[in-house]
């Protein structure tokens, strides 16, 4: 198959943006990170150059796009956490949405036309049957989910302008680390359900806060499809040369077609640290539905892509080095 030669990874210092620069370098693609550092990490560019630089600097973007002699782009930047965009939803517009329109206007302006965007299962909001297939009404409940939105909309009518053509890739939860543990995840602060786990299993952080045991599902609390952040580098890799063969626009999800509750996501940390997970149980979070779980069939039919890292212990086991030793250690 073929594929372009040289992407800009937009936010390639982030946690999927970073394990998705590997797998194209291992794919003998060259990736340019552009990232203006605000939540990624220097050290975790490691398959390319550096572009440190705002998105909304268009003029950044376009010389970037010029000096590297940029295909086509992966666009990954982006605040992302769902309580933030709540208490500062302004912070979440003017990022995503800014960052978004400026990035488009650099790509017309030096003529790059293919673009993978990094979207979210956030765009869905609470569905109302289950599995959640591209077909379900997308009714985000919170900013950052509109914000997602907004940015799918942007391109499907940059799209039907004859602008560009693009894959929308709505991620369920991005879960694991490298295999091969030259990367892991790495938050500040840390929100996700299997980090503060084996945080409190370690004792590297406090115990791990359950919110909410009366959700309609089998033992009362939240379920996620979990997909292994690997898994999701290689389906961007799909996207791309699915897009250099000529493939029409498409927004497709990424999951695994299976979920797990909070309650079993703890017994596989508990399994795989061998340590009791401290728990307290809360109250709901607000905006949590009660289950999210992506029937993943589109990815498969159109890019050929299917979760090979399903089992939940292995994505435990692959983020579990990250979490053993406390953030003070890792900066000595
Ligand atoms: N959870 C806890 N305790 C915690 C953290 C999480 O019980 O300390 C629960 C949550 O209530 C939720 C589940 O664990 O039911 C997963 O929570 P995460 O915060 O790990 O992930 P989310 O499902 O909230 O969010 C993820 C991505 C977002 C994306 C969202 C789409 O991180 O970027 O999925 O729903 F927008």
């Amino acid at each position: 198959m073929t594929a372009p030669a040289r992407i800009l990874v937009t936010g390639g210092a982030g946690y999927i943006g970073a394990h998705c620069c590997k797998s194209l370098a291992r794919a003998g693609i060259a990736p340019v990170t552009f990232d203006n550092l605000s939540r990624g990490h220097r050290d975790v560019v490691k398959w390319g150059p550096l572009e440190v630089g705002d998105l909304r600097d268009r003029g950044a973007v376009v010389r970037a796009l010029i000096r590297h002699r940029i295909e086509a782009v992966i666009h990954f930047a982006a605040l992302a956490y769902v309580g933030e965009s709540m208490v500062r939803p302004t912070l979440y517009y003017d990022n995503n949405l800014d960052g978004m329109v400026s990035l488009l206007g650099a790509m017309a302006h030096v003529g790059v036309t293919q673009i993978v965007f990094s979207s979210s299962c956030a765009t869905y909001g609470v569905p109302q049957s289950l599995p959640i297939d591209e077909t379900t009404p997308q009714n985000p409940i919170n900013p950052y989910g509109r914000t997602k939105l907004f940015c799918e909309w942007m391109l499907r009518d940059a799209a039907e302008a004859g602008d560009l053509r693009y894959v929308a890739l709505r991620y369920f939860n991005a879960a694991g680390a490298d295999p091969e543990g030259e990367i892991g995840e790495r938050h500040t602060p840390e929100t996700h359900l299997i980090p503060l786990a084996l945080m409190a299993a370690y004792g590297t952080g406090p115990a791990l806060r359950v919110f909410g045991t009366d959700y309609p599902t089998p033992d009362g609390t939240c379920i996620r499809d979990y997909i292994h952040v690997a898994d999701l580098a290689q389906a961007h890799l799909r996207a791309l040369r699915y897009l250099a063969e000529g493939g029409e626009n498409l927004a497709a999800n990424l999951g695994t077609g299976q979920g797990a509750s909070v309650l079993e996501v703890i017994a596989a940390v508990e399994r795989v640290t061998g340590r009791k997970v401290p728990v307290s149980f809360e109250a709901r979070r607000p905006g949590d539905p009660a289950e999210l779980v992506a029937d993943p069939g589109l990815a498969s039919v159109r890019l050929g892509f299917r979760a090979h890292h399903r089992d939940l212990d292995r994505m435990v086991a692959d983020a579990a080095p990250w979490f053993a030793v406390s953030a003070k250690e890792l900066q000595r």
